[in-house]
């Protein structure tokens, strides 16, 4: 791990305290599947000594403004040895969505029965720590079980793709309040069409409709987003995602919402990539929009301390492009760094041993009250 010699100077930087202890700690003992595993710390970084008491909850302030502040979760939640992680998820975020538990074959690796043991229980210990829960994803063309790629013709996917969503919307429902129904369906091709998958070669374009009305039918009351990356500026990508939703809503198929995953690096300019403007030509639509797997890479080879405070500063303008255009929820891809599918980059607002970051404070500042 990084040594703790850099923190001294991000603490100063945040005048913020270290973590307070307090809320529950995580229920359930099982480790979900499909989870990278972390690499080995000293026991000294596992839990580290805190004083109670912090300035800032993030939860707090993301509540007051009605917006959901949330974060991706996986099995380290259930980790006895890691009290640190629950404490800082129930401590600073209202919302989670499972990083992986809820992936297909996550759910519904034999084909001839659910397996909804760990998505379980993070929804479960979401409810009792009064975290709302987005799910993700009901249909994306990675992480399917390899009975989906044994299948040869149209009707058989097309009801086994209706039976999955089915199932699954139908078990979390009243549990689960938003759904992010199809996934990474538009390529990253020139022209942007949509993506080679098993659902597209086989059904078809109208897969994406047929998703949606099978989770409206299990759960009328359900948010259903469409989820994409690379799509959060104004862009050729971003411009076929617009296209595809509006002949959706031109169709009637039920469609709540547009989640733009926003994994990004500290070049990544916001006001210069238009992010306001393109969030805003999807509310016009009269949708919801959210930021879903927000994480920004720190660039190799720089030094730290100005990426650390470009990092605050993308993580503050998308937030408040965000908070412009009135959107629904705000959501970092993990809790910290060391949790993170993408470590290396550092790309999340704690660190490795849980303290807040130059994002944090970032982020803070920007939820807080106007004229604070
Ligand atoms: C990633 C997870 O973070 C990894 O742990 C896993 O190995 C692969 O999937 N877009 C998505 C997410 O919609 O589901 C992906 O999550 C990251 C990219």
């Amino acid at each position: 791990m990084r040594m703790r010699s850099v923190r001294p100077a991000l603490k100063t930087a945040l005048l913020l305290a270290p973590l307070t202890l307090g809320v529950a700690g995580a229920g359930g003992s099982t480790t979900p599947p499909a989870a990278p595993t972390p690499p080995v710390r000293p026991a000294s970084a596992v839990q580290p000594a805190r004083p109670a008491g912090s300035a800032v909850s993030l939860r707090a302030l993301a509540d007051a403004r009605g917006l959901l502040f949330g974060a991706a979760v996986n099995h380290t939640l259930f980790d006895p040895n890691e009290p640190d992680y629950a404490r800082t998820l129930n401590r600073h975020f209202n919302a989670v969505v499972a990083e992986n538990a809820m992936k297909w074959a996550g759910l519904h690796n034999n084909r001839e029965a659910f397996a909804f043991g760990f998505a379980d229980a993070i929804v479960d210990t979401a409810i009792k720590n009064g975290q709302t829960v987005r799910g993700h994803t009901l249909v994306w063309h990675d992480s399917l079980p390899p009975w989906v790629y044994t299948i040869q013709t149209r009707e058989e996917l097309l009801r086994a793709m209706q039976d999955h969503v089915t199932g699954v919307v139908t078990h979390f429902r009243g549990r689960v309040r938003m759904w992010d129904v199809v996934n990474e369906a538009v390529s990253d091709a020139p022209g942007h069409p949509l993506r080679s998958s098993p659902f597209l070669n086989l059904i078809g374009p109208d897969f994406i409709d047929e998703a949606f009305r099978a989770a409206h039918a299990a759960d009328p009351d359900a948010k259903l987003y469409y989820n994409d990356y690379n799509t959060d500026g104004l862009n050729g990508k971003s411009d076929a995602v617009y296209e595809l939703v509006r002949g959706m809503l031109a169709r009637g198929v039920p469609i709540h919402g547009v989640g733009f995953q926003a994994h990004l690096n500290t070049d990544f300019d916001v006001r210069g990539a238009q992010v306001q403007a393109n969030l805003q030509r999807f509310r016009d639509l009269g949708l919801d929009v959210q930021m879903t797997e927000v994480d920004v890479q720190l660039r190799p080879g720089r030094p730290e301390a100005g990426e650390l405070a470009r990092q605050a500063a993308v993580y503050r303008d998308l937030l408040r492009a965000c908070l412009s255009v009135k959107c629904a929820g705000f959501v970092t891809w993990g809790v910290t760094d060391f949790n993170s599918w993408r470590a290396g980059g550092r790309p999340l607002i704690f660190d490795d041993v849980y303290d807040p970051k130059p994002a944090f404070a970032a982020l803070a500042q920007e939820l807080a009250p106007p004229g604070r």
